[in-house]
């Protein structure tokens, strides 16, 4: 199914032909460059690492960008630039040092100069900050982050209890990223309340594939669950487990976009924990005030499917709605919330209301940008 599923992406996208990134006229980087050098160079230097302090007279901020590292700069999608060029560093909670252009630059010129300073960076390997979709609650996406997530889902019927997972991702190399996730869970169990730490995973993503041309962005993660939480408390599996799926992402120019993930679950003790495989999808779309380069809203709906390998078991089946938002200026708080509802198999399966707050590190501090 999950490879049935790329397979239709892949084709959907060259069918379609899908230019990601929309303009009324292609961009053209030579116009830009003449821009740059009267506008921008003073400040960004004519290498785009930045005119020496000495020269220009002001301090650099500890954000002041050097364009030709692609680490810094892939991951801003185009928007956020052009916000900051449109309305000045201010309006992302930069410095008030980088000018307002917007008055000064029509729309396309501004295109033509982002096109140019993209130049900067020379390895197109790379995956762009545009393939960074906004993060679902529960299918994880393909885009290797420098983010922490502090998610909390909370039972909405039966015994009440939630379980918090506080995530660290942190990208290393050209494609890959590492991921811990640490959850804490608390429970009401026959009236008495007790708590404590959940199995923890490590883990390792790696971006096979990204085209921004397309919109498509293809991961696998490989990871071990140890095997951490109490397992009479039902707060872990008492094996070490290995966990592993594939994610494939699209984006598709009307800002719609599709985020599969394929995996398995395989502990090592069978006979107490089962083998499960999960199937997870989710839909959405991006909707940015300001034409485009504001507040950042994404309704999403997903379609999650987990399954043990044991004999006569079913697929569990749930859906779950939700909206993401971006809540700091520079956008690199996020937060969203949606509901959980199992569909099919719902004894012992609650109705869960889920939330995560996310910061996107390699942004900013988290008291900067709002
Ligand atoms: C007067 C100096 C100055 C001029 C002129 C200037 N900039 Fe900047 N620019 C800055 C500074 C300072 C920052 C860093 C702001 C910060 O990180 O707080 C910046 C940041 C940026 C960023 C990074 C935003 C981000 O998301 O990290 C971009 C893109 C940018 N400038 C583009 C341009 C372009 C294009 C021009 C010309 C049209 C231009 N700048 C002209 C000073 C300048």
């Amino acid at each position: 199914m999950f490879v049935k599923g790329i397979a239709f992406c892949f084709l959907a996208s060259t069918v379609l032909l899908a230019q990601t990134l929309k303009y009324p006229k292609p961009p053209d980087p030579k116009n830009g460059k003449q821009i740059f050098n009267n506008g921008c160079n003073a400040c960004h230097g004519g290498d785009g690492r930045g005119t020496p302090q000495t020269i220009s007279g002001f301090e650099r901020p500890d954000t002041f960008p050097d364009f030709t590292k692609c680490d810094q700069t892939t991951p801003e999608p185009n928007s956020a630039w052009k916000d900051v060029i449109v309305h000045g560093g201010h309006s992302r909670g930069f410095s008030q040092i980088m000018p307002a252009f917007g008055e000064l630059l029509s729309s396309e010129q501004i295109d033509d100069v982002i096109a140019y300073v993209r130049g900067f960076c020379s390895n197109k390997h790379w995956a762009r900050g545009e393939l960074n979709l906004p993060r679902a609650l529960v299918v994880e996406k393909a885009y290797p982050e420098d983010e922490v997530v502090v998610s909390t889902a909370v039972n909405a019927r039966g015994a009440p209890g939630f379980t918090t997972d506080i995530i660290h991702e942190q990208r290393f190399g050209v494609h890959n990223q590492i991921e811990i996730d640490v959850p804490v869970t608390a429970q009401d169990q026959n009236h008495t309340w007790f708590g404590g730490v959940g199995d923890v995973t490590l883990g390792v993503k790696r971006e096979f594939f990204s085209s921004l041309r397309t919109g498509s962005i293809l991961s696998l993660f490989g990871g071990v669950i140890a095997p951490t939480g109490n397992r009479s408390r039902g707060f872990g599996t008492g094996t070490t487990t290995l966990e592993t799926f594939a994610a494939f992402d699209q984006l598709f120019p009307t800002n719609t976009f599709v985020q599969f993930q394929m995996g398995a679950n395989l502990p090592r003790h069978t006979d107490i924990a089962p083998q499960t495989v999960f199937y997870r999808t989710a839909v959405g779309q991006s909707f940015a005030q300001d034409h485009g380069l504001g507040r950042l809203w994404s309704p999403m709906v997903e379609f999650l499917a987990d399954r043990n390998l044991v004999d006569g078991d079913k697929t569990n089946w749930d859906i779950l709605p939700e909206m993401q938002v971006t809540i700091s200026r520079r956008q690199h708080v996020r937060a969203n919330i949606g509901v959980r509802t199992p569909m099919n198999n719902t004894a012992g399966r609650s109705r869960q209301v889920v939330f995560y707050l996310l910061w996107d590190w390699g942004d900013g501090k988290l008291t900067e940008g709002w």
